[in-house]
């Protein structure tokens, strides 16, 4: 299993996919966010998707009441997207209401300084309510591998660990797989390299012993 996804966190349609594109064959999935939504519109998803054949994950970190997440999330995965990112902690009922309209990924751990503040002490009940609602992933950090470790040991098996803060934040790519992330996520590193396939390749090839 490939297991770099990249955060491809542009303005510009052309520019996004000819980056998509160009780092395809080493990805396993491709996650947008506010910037490119909000730089190129929601049918870029579908041009992404078509252009790569990929997985797209929104990361929209959505964190409403049920109603409004459940708009929301409906309109994106119309618009192609495979999975969607939702915080966990708005609550049970507004993270399934995500999951009612597809494919989720929950937040319970994030990759800055000011997540300590509020996220960090939260994340064992965040964890807790992923392992009864069981959605396809949750988000965890890499610039903190041990908390990577913490929530693999605390969270069900099945349930899989996207890993996001490798390069720019300061993460290594390795240390998160081994530390028990399924993916890792990578945006700057290779969206700002001057050759972006080049760069997805070296992460890959960093990873692709755990294939
Ligand atoms: P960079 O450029 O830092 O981009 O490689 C990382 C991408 O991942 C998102 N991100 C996070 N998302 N929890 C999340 O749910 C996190 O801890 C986290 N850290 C980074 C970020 O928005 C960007 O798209």
């Amino acid at each position: 299993m490939n297991r770099l996804i990249l955060a491809l966190d542009v303005y510009e349609r052309e520019r996004a996919i000819k980056i998509a594109v160009d780092s395809a064959p080493y990805l396993w999935g491709i996650k947008v966010n506010w910037p490119l939504i909000l730089g190129s519109g929601l049918g870029i998803i579908r041009e992404l998707k078509e252009a790569t054949n990929l997985p797209i994950i929104a990361d929209l970190k959505l964190a409403d009441i049920p109603n409004t997440n459940r708009l929301i999330a409906s309109e994106v995965f119309r618009a192609g997207a495979d999975y969607v990112i939702a915080h966990g902690f708005t609550g049970r009922d507004s993270v399934e209401a995500v999951m009612e309209e597809g494919s989720v990924i929950v937040v319970v751990d994030m990759s800055h300084e000011g997540s300590k503040e509020f996220l960090s002490p939260s994340s064992d009940g965040l964890i807790d309510m992923a392992n009864e609602l069981i959605p396809f992933g949750v988000v965890a950090p890499a610039t903190r591998p041990e908390r990577i470790a913490y929530v693999r040991r605390k969270l069900r098996k099945e349930i899989k660990i996207l890993s996001p803060g490798v390069g720019a934040q300061g993460g290594r790519a390795s240390d998160a797989i081994r530390a028990g992330a399924d993916f890792v996520i990578v945006g700057r590193s290779i969206y700002t390299s001057p050759n972006p396939g080049e760069s997805a390749r070296a992460i890959w090839e960093e990873v692709k012993e755990w294939d």
